[in-house]
C-alpha cells in the first residue's frame, strides 16, 4: 500500500515524429489536487488522456493508484475507467440532448440498471450538492445555462464516488463571473469529500484557486513544480513568471472582479 495516487517519471509520449511530453514527472499524494498549467500544446490534456488509459505512454514509468498504465492488462481497464473520471471542458457536447439529466446520471451510475427510479435519492442529492435542485432531474441540457451544464457534468464525474478525478479546462467556456462560482463550488467539494483531483488550466489563477500544489509545463516538459505558495512566492523558471504577470488573477486582483 502506498499513499501515492500519481508516480509518473520520465514520461514520453510521442504520436508518429513528434513528441509532446518529454520526461514529465509527477507524484501526487491522495487526497492532494495538483493544478497543472501551461499554453496551448503545452500537453496538458495528452497528460490527461494518458492519466484516464486513452493514450498509451510511449516511454517511462505510469502508476496511479496501483495501476501501472504501461503494463496493463486490457481486461483490468474496465474496471480502472469507473475508479479514474474526467470531467470535460465541453459539457454541452457530453450531455446527451435527448436524455434527461436524471437519465444521464442514473447511466453514469449503473450503466446496466439504469432508471432514474432506482438511485432516485443519489441523484436527487448530488443535484442539490452542485447547487442545482433535485426537480430539476426531469430537464434537458438545453434548459440549462452553461454554469449549470457544467455543475452537471461535475455531479457526473463524482457521483460514482471516484478515486482520482481529472478535470480539464472545466471553467474557461465559462464567463469570468460563473468561473469564479464554479471553483468554489469544487473547492468546497473537495475540502468535504477529501478527493484527490489534477486540475487544468491555460490560467495560474485559476489552477492556484482549487489545487495545493502546481505543475508548469513548457512545450511538454515540466519545468516547474511545488506546492501553490512557493510558486507564487518564489517562481523560479521564466515561463513561470511570465504566465505571473500576464495574470490578471494574480495577488492584487480578484478572480470574480
Ligand atoms: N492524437 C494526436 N496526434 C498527433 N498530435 C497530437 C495528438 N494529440 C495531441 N497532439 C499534439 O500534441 C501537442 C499537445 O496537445 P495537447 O492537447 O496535450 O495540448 P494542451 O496543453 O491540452 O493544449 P490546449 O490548452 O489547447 O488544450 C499539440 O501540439 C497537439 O497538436
Ligand atoms: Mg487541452
Amino acid at each position: 500500500m502506498t499513499d501515492l495516487m500519481l508516480d509518473v517519471r520520465g514520461l514520453d509520449v510521442t504520436f508518429g515524429s513528434t513528441t509532446v511530453l518529454h520526461g514529465v514527472d509527477v507524484t501526487l499524494a491522495k487526497g492532494r489536487t495538483v493544478g497543472v498549467v501551461g499554453e496551448s500544446g503545452s500537453g496538458k490534456s495528452t497528460l490527461a488522456k494518458v492519466l484516464v488509459g486513452s493514450v498509451r505512454p510511449s516511454a517511462g514509468h505510469v502508476d496511479v493508484d496501483g495501476v501501472d498504465l504501461v503494463n496493463h492488462e486490457h481486461t483490468s481497464m474496465r474496471r480502472y475507467r469507473r475508479r479514474v473520471q474526467m470531467i470535460p471542458q465541453d459539457p454541452y457536447s457530453s450531455l446527451s440532448p435527448r436524455r434527461t439529466i436524471g437519465q444521464t446520471l442514473a447511466e453514469a451510475i449503473n450503466p446496466i440498471r439504469s432508471r432514474v427510479s432506482d438511485h432516485r435519492d443519489l441523484i436527487a442529492s448530488w443535484l442539490e450538492r452542485v447547487g442545482l435542485t433535485p426537480d430539476m432531474m426531469h430537464r434537458y441540457p438545453h434548459e440549462f445555462s452553461g454554469g449549470q451544464r457544467q455543475r452537471i457534468a461535475i455531479a457526473r464525474g463524482l457521483i460514482i464516488d471516484p478515486d482520482f478525478v481529472i478535470a480539464d479546462e472545466i471553467t474557461s467556456a465559462l464567463d469570468v463571473s460563473v468561473q469564479a462560482q464554479i471553483l468554489e463550488l469544487l473547492a468546497e467539494i473537495k475540502e468535504s469529500l477529501g478527493i484527490t483531483m489534477m486540475f487544468i488550466s491555460h490560467n495560474l489563477a485559476v489552477v492556484q484557486r482549487v489545487s495545493d500544489e502546481v505543475l508548469v509545463l513548457y512545450q511538454g516538459r515540466v519545468v516547474e513544480a511545488g506546492p501553490v505558495e512557493e510558486i507564487y512566492a518564489n517562481p523560479q523558471h521564466w515561463y513561470t513568471r511570465r504566465l505571473l504577470d500576464a495574470d490578471p488573477g494574480s495577488p492584487g486582483f480578484s478572480l470574480a472582479g
